[in-house]
């Protein structure tokens, strides 16, 4: 069977200043993959994020999405095409509630009306398993339910690929282990594709199907999780000698 590659980055750059933050980065994600991106802070994991969705235009180098150049295009347009993201700070609209900050995933994001993006965010609170009423204000929220939240607004936008920016970040071990449940739930229930950004590497070793090491801007290495735990360079770089899986 031919397999979709539903990403490709093809030599991206973006500098800031004489900085070159992420330095000619290629990747091909799978349809179907949780693609690891891991590397030391200030790598350039969340600068290629930016890339990818179209927060930042790349100086060099291309994006393609579901076959399609986006290298570019405004980030909202990236979104109606199938592309989500969660953000390393959370971001949520403190003075809605969770159902409403889920309505503006699917209305504006997702383009449905007001009457199905309700239907469908009360669907993906229950999906990612938000706690609380969906009549709670945002502000009221803790990290992990605000994580969740913020999932369901992703979803909400109907997306193939999902780009989660460390999103384990600050948790409990008990809501680690949830979080992982539910990426793998999203991927193996709805089928997205899921690029993920994290530092800690007892979720990443456990979801991901592939993993790319960033090491001051490039790609160091990539492979399966077991291959890139047994590079040497990203050893000497990243995971240290007393790493074990
Ligand atoms: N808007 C910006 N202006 C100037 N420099 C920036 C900007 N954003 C990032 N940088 C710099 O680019 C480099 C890459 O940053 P980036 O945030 O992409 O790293 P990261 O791998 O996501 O790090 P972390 O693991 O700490 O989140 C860093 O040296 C950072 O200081
Ligand atoms: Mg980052």
């Amino acid at each position: 069977m031919k397999v979709l590659v539903l990403l490709e980055t093809q030599n991206a750059c973006k500098r800031f200043g004489g900085l070159k933050a992420v330095n000619n980065v290629s990747i091909k994600v799978e349809q179907g993959q949780i693609y690891g991106l891991i590397g030391p802070n200030g790598a350039g994991k969340t600068t290629f994020l930016n890339i990818i969705s179209g927060t930042y235009t790349p100086e060099e180098g291309k994006v393609f999405f579901n076959g399609k150049d986006v290298t570019g295009i405004k980030p909202f347009k990236v979104c109606h095409e199938g592309m989500a993201r969660t953000y390393q700070i959370v971001r949520s609209f403190p003075n809605m509630t969770a159902l409403e900050n889920v309505l503006v995933g699917g209305i504006f994001g997702g383009k449905m009306s007001r009457h199905e993006a309700r239907k469908k965010a009360l669907e993906y609170l229950e999906f990612v398993g938000f706690p609380l009423s969906p009549d709670t204000f945002a502000y009221e929220l803790n990290t992990m339910q605000l994580k969740r939240l913020e999932m369901a607004r992703a979803l909400s936008t109907n997306c193939k690929l999902l780009l989660l920016d460390e999103v384990a970040a600050g948790l409990t071990p008990g809501e680690l282990n949830d979080i992982t449940v539910l990426i793998r739930k999203m991927r193996d229930d709805m089928g997205i594709t899921i690029i993920i950004v994290e530092h800690l590497m007892k979720l990443i070793m456990s979801v991901c199907d592939h993993i790319a090491v960033l090491y001051f801007g490039e790609k160091l290495a990539e492979g399966t999780p077991m291959e890139i735990t047994e590079h040497e360079d990203v050893i000497k770089a990243y995971l240290g000698e007393n790493y074990n899986l």
